[in-house]
C-alpha cells in the first residue's frame, strides 16, 4: 500500500505564461492546487504528501517573485488552518525554514503548533530545501552531538535528517514534463518510483493523481533484490 508521495510542482511559470498571466499568478494558481491535490491524496488513503515549495536555489529568483512566494505562503498556512483542524491533518515543514521571511515563519510555526497532534494525514512542505543542504546539515548535528566515534551507519544517518520519523515516499511526481530531481530528497528517494507527467502543476487534479497512482500500482518495485519468482529460484539452487 502507498503511503508517502511526494511532488515536484513544477510549470507554475509556463502555466502563468500561456495565459498572459504573471509568474506570481501562476505561483498563486499552483498553491491552490496544493489543497485539491492534498484532499484527494488523503481520500485516496495517502498518509503522508511532500511537497516541494521553494528549494534553497529558489532565491536566486527576481526579488518580486520570491516576495510573491513568501507571501503565498503566509496565505496557505493561516487559510488552511481550519480545513487541517477539520480534516486532522498535520502540517510539518523540512529545509532551512530560518532563512524565511519572519512573517512566513510565524504563520507556518503557529500551523504546525496548532496541527502537531493531528495524525490522520500530514503535509511535509519543503522551504528553502536542498537534498544536499539536508545532507550536510545532517552531518554538521552529527558532528555538534554525537559522542560515538563508531562508523555512522545509515539507519543512524537517518535519525539526523530533517524528519527521521517519516517512511520514504514510495512514489515521487514532477509535474510540468522536466527529467530531473532538482536536489530534491537525495537520500529519501533511493527506492522511490518516479513518475513525470508534462501537465502543468496548477492543472494537476485529482484524475491527474489517480494516474501516477495507477503507474505505480502496475510496477514492481524490488529494492535491489530479484522479483518474486528469481528469488524462489536463487533460494532452490
Ligand atoms: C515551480 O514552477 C514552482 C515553484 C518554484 C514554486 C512552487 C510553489 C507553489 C506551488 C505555491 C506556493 C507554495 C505554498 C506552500 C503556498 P516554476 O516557476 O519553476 O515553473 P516553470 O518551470 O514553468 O517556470
Amino acid at each position: 500500500m502507498i503511503q508517502h508521495v511526494a511532488i515536484i510542482m513544477d510549470g507554475n511559470g509556463r502555466w502563468a505564461t500561456q495565459r498572459g498571466l504573471s509568474r506570481s499568478e501562476g505561483h498563486r494558481a499552483g498553491a491552490k492546487q496544493i489543497s485539491v491535490v492534498a484532499d484527494a491524496a488523503r481520500k485516496l488513503g495517502i498518509k503522508y504528501l511532500t511537497i516541494y515549495a521553494f528549494s534553497t536555489e529558489n532565491w536566486k529568483r527576481p526579488e518580486a517573485e520570491v516576495s510573491a512566494l513568501m507571501g503565498l505562503i503566509v496565505e496557505f498556512a493561516s487559510s488552511e488552518l481550519p480545513k487541517m483542524m477539520e480534516n486532522n491533518v498535520r502540517l510539518r515543514t523540512i529545509g532551512r525554514t530560518a532563512d524565511l521571511p519572519l512573517a512566513s515563519r510565524t504563520a507556518l510555526l503557529n500551523a504546525i503548533e496548532k496541527t502537531k497532534d493531528n495524525d490522520g494525514f500530514t503535509i511535509n512542505v519543503a522551504l528553502s530545501y536542498g537534498g544536499r543542504a539536508e545532507i550536510v546539515d545532517a552531518v554538521n548535528k552529527i558532528l555538534r552531538e554525537r559522542k560515538s566515534k563508531k562508523p555512522v551507519t545509515e539507519a543512524e544517518f537517518r535519525d539526523y535528517l530533517y524528519l527521521p520519523d517519516m517512511p520514504d515516499p514510495d512514489l515521487m511526481i514532477r509535474t510540468g514534463g522536466n527529467l530531473r530531481i532538482s536536489n530534491f530528497l537525495l537520500w529519501q528517494l533511493s527506492y522511490a518510483e518516479l513518475y513525470v507527467t508534462p501537465v502543468f502543476w496548477p492543472d494537476f487534479g485529482e484524475d491527474d493523481l489517480k494516474a501516477a497512482l495507477a503507474s505505480f500500482e502496475g510496477r514492481e518495485r524490488r529494492f535491489g533484490g530479484l522479483n518474486a519468482e528469481n528469488s524462489g529460484d536463487a533460494a532452490r539452487q
